[in-house]
């Protein structure tokens, strides 16, 4: 049964909130707590389906995963030591657990079937088959067009690879270097845009070998040194940028908010979006800069702000890929033209959020429009609001625009948030406490 929910215009938003812990942090913690050797303590886990998707997922495959007192243990068994699993893993809605995990599966000796949910299952899985397949996996049918499900088997005989990144894709990077801890020698990516480290870090944070490498022009080569050991770590997950945007652009549009947003993720292959609101005006300052489990983090106070729209260029996509639905949104409130360029990967998310934005703004009586990868948001012509957005069984879609209702003249309505906790479960609480009015 969807689930709709409707923003009405707010007044001032005040306070602080701490949002939940970052997703792709919280994957990669469990998937290397499985990989590694002994024990790992994870403390603030995102609890959102995704990231217990996969958590269940490496539990199948082996790894004993206990919650005590607020945090999580994980037992590893080792690089290439998980087994098979009984039944089909099932990872719901996320893109990140199964692809990370075909290539977790790729090093070892089994056969696995992938599967998830409707939007999951449209999703394209070539873009990982084609370097695994490579490197020695055996998937059914063509791996140009697979889509889940899938029945994968792995190798004890993976080969390393150099493999340049056709799309940057921090996913697909890290399938390959996860692959290639399970292969001998050096496994190398090349990225054409640097995407998010987040793979890189813990799996130096839990000692194996990495090197990074300045190709020139955001290009650069990872590579990763395999049949290394990885030892069991104490993890502390940041708050998640991608989530804290839905609170820092409720604040800049509501007419006199002062918030604050704690401990959130300050690594800069995420922070395209805090990058693009200060060149529109935006007062968000950083309080408080510190590092906690080899990342960056700060606690973030914004103020509502007069905007001024911006270009924002291609190459800063891979650093705001999950943001461009709610900056759209924001970019309404702005005086003038928006223009985000270079966005054809926002059409294979969790639904094709390129459409799915600009049909949801043209609801809400804002005009917008796509041209090839791009997408011009007009502002500054007042947002009517008092449309219904259709969700698409997109968490993101739905925060967006439920932040835009909170700022525009009518109320907004989604017609479906179940989704939501998928990645930020807790959303619609928190977001109430911090004056926004949603029923
Ligand atoms: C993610 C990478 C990005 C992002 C997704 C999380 C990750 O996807 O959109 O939400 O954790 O590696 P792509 O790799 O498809 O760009």
């Amino acid at each position: 049964m969807p689930q709709p929910l409707t923003a009405s215009p707010s007044a001032r938003l005040s306070g602080r909130a701490c949002v939940p812990g970052d997703k792709s942090i919280s994957h990669r913690a469990l998937i290397l707590g499985a990989l590694a050797t002994g024990h790992t303590r994870i403390t603030g886990l995102l609890e959102a389906e995704d990231v217990m998707a996969t958590a269940k997922a490496v539990a199948a495959l082996g790894a004993e995963i206990t919650r005590s007192n607020g945090a999580f243990e994980v037992r590893g068994q080792g690089v290439g030591g998980l087994r098979a699993p009984s039944a089909a893993l099932d990872f719901g809605n996320s893109g990140t657990g199964s692809r990370l995990m075909l290539g977790v599966v790729a090093g070892h000796d089994m056969q696995v079937k992938f599967t998830g949910d409707a939007s999951l299952r449209r999703r394209p899985m070539g873009r990982v088959l084609a370097p695994l397949t490579a490197m020695g996996l055996q998937a059914d049918g063509e791996a140009e067009r697979a889509t889940l499900p899938l029945v994968v088997r792995g190798t004890q005989d993976l080969l390393p690879i150099v493999y340049d990144l056709p799309v940057p894709s921090a996913q697909v990077k890290s399938a390959i270097l996860l692959a290639g801890m399970h292969a001998p020698g050096r496994t190398t990516i090349v990225e054409p845009l640097a995407t998010r480290d987040h793979t890189e870090r813990m799996l130096a944070y839990f000692g194996g070998e990495v090197e990074i490498e300045d190709r020139g022009q955001g290009a650069r080569a990872v590579t990763v040194c395999g049949d290394a050991e990885l030892h069991g770590a104490a993890i502390s997950v940041p708050g998640d940028p991608s989530s804290a945007a839905f609170m820092i652009a409720a604040a800049l549009i509501s007419p006199g908010s002062d918030i604050v947003v704690e401990s959130v993720l300050m690594n800069p292959t995420r922070s395209g979006f805090i990058e693009t609101l200060r060149e529109m005006g935006a007062s968000i300052e950083v309080l408080d800069r510190r590092h906690e489990g080899g990342e960056p983090v700060g606690d973030l106070r914004v103020r509502a702000s007069a905007l001024r729209g911006v270009s924002v260029p291609a190459e800063r996509a891979p650093s705001m890929i999950d943001e461009y639905p709610v900056l759209a949104c924001v970019a309404a409130f702005a005086e003038g033209e928006t223009r985000m360029q270079g966005l054809a990967e926002l059409k294979l998310k969790e639904s094709d959020r390129l459409s799915a934005t600009a049909a949801g703004l043209a609801a809400c009586g804002v005009v917008a429009h796509v041209e090839g990868d791009d997408l011009t948001v007009e502002g500054g012509r007042g947002v009517k609001g008092g449309g219904l957005v259709a969700t698409h069984m997109d968490h993101r879609v739905a925060m967006a625009f439920l932040t835009l209702g909170l700022g525009a003249a009518n109320p907004v309505t989604v017609d479906d948030i179940s989704m939501i906790a998928t990645s930020f479960p807790g959303f619609a609480p928190l977001m109430t406490r911090l004056g926004a009015q949603l029923q």
